[in-house]
């Protein structure tokens, strides 16, 4: 499964990527404003701190502005990933694009038919919304067995990418059903570490080995 930060703060983008353990970053236009920078400038500048894909997302709502902006964003770097929404427009926009051989995230997707429909635009990743699916009474789990099951049936190459994930049992359940990609906030990724028996087990050997006197 590879690990996608959720994320336009590149402080905690170049210390994740410290780990090696990430492979990517997705951003969209609140993560953007929250960062208070330059859209151009704030992706240029995580497009050099991961060699992964970095989902930009445009923010137009026609066909005709959504290739105008991604003509724009896919100039900043190699592995920028164009972003759209999930709409007859967006679809449109990235049948075009990933056929022009463009990285193309399609978001917003909150059912299987729309998967179905990403990937028979040639989408290189679909992104279904577990937790806000949660919030609104669905499954968002479902959604992604529901999205791997159709799938599988036509080996479509479209990788899911679990988005809107929001706790360690998600990115668990996640890895289970078999998504692609999960993409999550930095604090969700570092609580993937944390252990309270790890941190309990080290604590009892570090008292232990201080008892031998020695030193490697
Ligand atoms: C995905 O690409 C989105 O940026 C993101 O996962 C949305 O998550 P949220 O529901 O926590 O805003």
């Amino acid at each position: 499964m590879k690990f996608f930060v959720d994320t336009a703060d590149t402080k905690e983008i170049a210390d994740l990527a410290e780990t090696g353990l990430l492979d990517g970053v997705t951003t969209n236009p609140s993560l953007i404003a929250k960062s208070g920078r330059d859209f151009m400038e704030v992706t240029k500048e995580i497009c050099g701190l991961v060699e992964g894909p970095v989902s930009a997302e445009v923010v137009a709502l026609d066909h005709a502005e959504m290739m105008r902006e991604a003509e724009v964003l896919r100039k900043i770097a190699d592995n920028v990933c164009i972003k759209v929404p999930l709409t007859v427009d967006g679809l449109k926009t990235c049948k075009k694009l990933t056929g022009d051989g463009t990285m193309v995230n399609v978001t917003l997707c909150f059912s299987a038919n729309q998967a179905l429909l990403a990937a028979k635009a040639g989408a290189s990743f679909i992104s279904p919304f577990v937790g806000r699916h949660d919030d609104n009474g669905f499954d968002g789990l479902d959604l992604i067995r529901d999205i791997r099951l159709v799938y599988d049936n036509y080996a479509f190459e479209t990788e899911i990418l679990a988005a809107s994930i929001r706790h360690p049992i998600h990115v668990l359940e996640c890895a289970k059903i078999g998504a692609d990609v999960m993409t999550a906030p930095p604090a969700v990724i570092r609580a993937l570490f944390k252990h309270v028996l790890t941190d309990k087990g080290i604590e009892g050997f570090l008292a232990d080995w201080a008892k031998t006197g020695q030193s490697i």
